[in-house]
């Protein structure tokens, strides 16, 4: 008997739930799965994932190449490295893909800092993920505060780089807000070739305003400039692992060696490049993003609680009193909230789920300051 084909066939069965019913976007619902239903019992708001799953396309694409699990995945990375160069406007040489951006996050790190040479300068509060890379290499971290409207202070950040790397999270991780185009640009023209700046545009495609823009087109001239984009945001694979980055040919040359071989799985790939196809998927995600992120910001504007205007599937909103006692209520209500940025310890950060998520999110919150 073929247990590969009775797999396949179970997986499609399961997927034909989610299919039928794409339209409208379900919860992808693996009913027999212990993680499904254990997850069933919270509100999980603590990662900035997409609540509404992964393009119909991606789920089909990972079916259609389910037998292939036995392979390598070498022409599926081809394919995939292949339409992001033709998306950006770049070469094919010019793209690293990576096990979620997290690894393009981690390569960087070990590629361009070094405990002698070069340091690793970041603003702070931002994605920390980078910096305990660094700092476990014994690599001096340089955290530059954040301006009072939550724009990467670049000035700074740049006199504080020797060599190195300088980590520009835009949209920012924790706080949402973007630092604008202009400053960005002049920035990376610049900063000494000595010094690499990494761009990370994990939630570029939620971002839509006039100031925001990404990097890419940039890369062409400068050697210096790396910029990394993830699919586990807009097209909802977060479990499925897969990000890259755009970089000038030598620069990703430079990065490649430390990377472990064959780090995207074939899943991961065939869902990335079918996502690509689907016309809907990063349209309607920031609809609704932008629909229910508003109803959200408004009810705690209606509570006095303030957002830090917000350029991706989250918002930071100052809760006026310590943060760690509300995450624990939360908590203890079963919704899951982002955990604590010591440098804004009033802050709550909350990822925008479904409408009805927020609701029982915004029940939760008004209990537990009651
Ligand atoms: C700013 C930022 N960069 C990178 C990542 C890592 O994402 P992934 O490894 O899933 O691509 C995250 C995850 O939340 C993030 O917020």
């Amino acid at each position: 008997m073929n247990t590969a084909l009775i797999s396949r066939r179970r997986f499609a069965q399961l997927l034909s739930v989610g299919t039928a019913a794409a339209v409208v976007r379900p919860v992808i619902s693996f009913a027999s799965s212990p993680f499904e239903a254990a997850a069933s019992t919270v509100i999980r708001l603590s990662a900035n994932e997409n609540a509404y799953g992964p393009s119909p396309m991606a789920l089909k694409a990972m079916t259609d190449d389910f037998n292939l699990a036995c392979r390598y995945p070498d022409e599926q990375n081809d394919v995939l490295i292949e339409k992001l160069a033709r998306i950006n406007g770049v070469n094919r040489d010019q793209i690293l893909l990576g096990d979620g951006s997290s690894e393009i996050l981690k390569l960087c790190a070990e590629t361009f800092t070094d405990k002698e040479r070069g340091k690793l300068v970041a603003a702070d509060p931002t994605f920390e993920a980078i910096l305990n890379n660094a700092s476990v290499n014994g690599v001096e971290v340089v955290r530059i505060p954040l301006t009072r409207t939550f724009v990467h202070d670049l000035p700074k950040m740049m006199a504080a780089a020797s060599g190195g790397l300088i980590y520009v999270c835009n949209p920012n991780n924790p706080t949402a807000s973007i630092t604008p185009k202009t400053e960005l640009r002049e920035f990376i023209g610049k900063t000494p070739r000595e010094t690499t700046i990494l761009v990370d545009e994990a939630y570029y495609h939620y971002a839509d305003s006039p100031d925001y823009e990404s990097m890419i087109p940039l890369v062409k001239d400068h050697p210096n400039l790396i910029v990394s984009r993830t699919f586990s945001k807009i097209y909802g694979m977060a479990g499925l692992r897969c990000g890259y980055c755009v970089a000038q040919k030598d620069t990703i040359k430079r990065i490649r060696p430390h990377q472990m071989w064959d780090s995207v799985n074939i899943m991961a790939l065939a869902a990335a490049s079918a996502s690509l196809n689907d016309p809907d998927q990063v349209p309607n995600g920031r609809r609704l993003n932008n629909e229910v992120k508003a109803f959200v910001t408004s009810e705690l504007e209606k509570m006095g609680c303030q957002s830090i205007p917000s350029q991706a599937n989250f918002f930071m909103f100052d809760c006026k009193r310590p943060v760690v006692p509300l995450i624990q209520a939360l908590k203890g209500r079963n919704v899951y909230v982002g955990r604590l940025f010591p440098a804004l310890p009033n802050y709550m950060r909350v990822t925008v789920g479904r409408k009805s998520e927020m609701e029982t999110f915004l029940s939760a919150f008004r209990q537990s300051i009651a």
